[in-house]
């Protein structure tokens, strides 16, 4: 039986500074099957990166249970968060994160250091460097990389532990609109070709169109959940506001966009 790679239910993270506090994830439940490629958006200070940063495990709810493919995480003592992190979570950044003085392929070997042990390890980097196209830069410091470039080091460095899923934040958001388009290929193939669970946040509409699913966080909250083929699919990537079910949860959501579905597909068909 498959199970969900993340689930997380009425996840809370809140930031006190003296009086006042911001709840930068108000209440967020989501569930992502294996294989799933999903689409993060919404407004700056809307909770995308904290909502990343929970499920990645790099910060601890407040509140909130989450548990990442079957493993509890919301209780977890820090070891054994960093573990889980290092096992399950290959992370793209949109500032690709390379460390300037290591080369392309020991910077993707350097995760090899946290997770599970790989004997082949500097194989199957060398391996991954020739699939993100890069064998003949696999000697260049990140300094003697393009933009493009870095950032496929940094995708092969996610994926050197086998992650469960790749968490992306932005990692279109430096790129020209040429190396994005690779990027977001190379991305896609991925999910395809391999069925890798990929979440990415963007506030681009054409690589959210590349996903299958959207989820739109407004205040820390989901506002809207669609997928690709649901009958507000252009919309939630245009960010318009949903129609109705305003205080319905997602499914409720979906469920009223279903409706809404049948209720035109109906009327197409009855007229003469
Ligand atoms: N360490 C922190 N301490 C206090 N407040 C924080 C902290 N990190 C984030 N916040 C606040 O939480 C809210 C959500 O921030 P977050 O970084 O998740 O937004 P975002 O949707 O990723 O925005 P952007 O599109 O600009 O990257 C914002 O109001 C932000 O100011
Ligand atoms: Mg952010």
């Amino acid at each position: 039986m498959t199970h969900p790679i993340i689930l997380a239910r009425d996840l809370h993270k809140v930031y006190r500074r003296g009086s006042s506090e911001v709840r930068a994830v108000d209440g967020i439940s989501l569930t992502v099957m294996p294989g799933e490629f999903l689409a993060i958006m919404g407004r700056s200070g809307s909770g995308k990166t904290t909502l990343l940063d929970l499920v990645g495990c790099l910060l601890r709810p407040t509140s909130g249970e989450l548990v990442l493919d079957g493993e509890p995480v919301s209780g977890a003592p820090d070891a054994k968060l960093a573990a889980i992190r290092a096992a399950k979570v290959g992370f793209v950044f949109q500032e690709f994160n390379l460390i300037p003085t290591l080369n392309a392929l020991e910077n993707v070997m350097l995760p090899l250091r946290y997770g599970p042990r790989r004997p082949n390890g500097r194989a199957e980097a060398i391996e991954l460097i020739g699939r993100v196209g890069l064998t003949e830069r696999a000697h260049h410091r990140p300094a003697e990389l393009s933009g493009g470039e870095q950032q496929r080091v940094a995708i092969a460095r996610a994926l050197i532990n086998r992650p469960a899923v790749i968490l992306a934040d932005e990692p279109t958001g430096e790129l020209d609109s040429t190396s994005s388009a690779a990027l977001l290929a190379m991305l896609r193939g991925l999910n395809a070709e391999r069925g890798m669970t990929i979440i990415v946040v963007t506030h681009d509409p054409g690589v959210a169109g590349a996903t299958d699913r959207v989820v739109r966080l407004s205040d820390g909250r989901v506002l809207s959940d669609v997928r690709r083929g649901d009958p507000g699919w252009a919309a939630a990537l245009r960010g318009e506001p949903r129609v109705g079910a305003a205080a319905e949860g997602s499914g409720g959501a979906r469920r009223a966009w279903a409706r809404l579905g049948e209720l035109l597909e109906r009327r197409r068909v009855s007229r003469p």
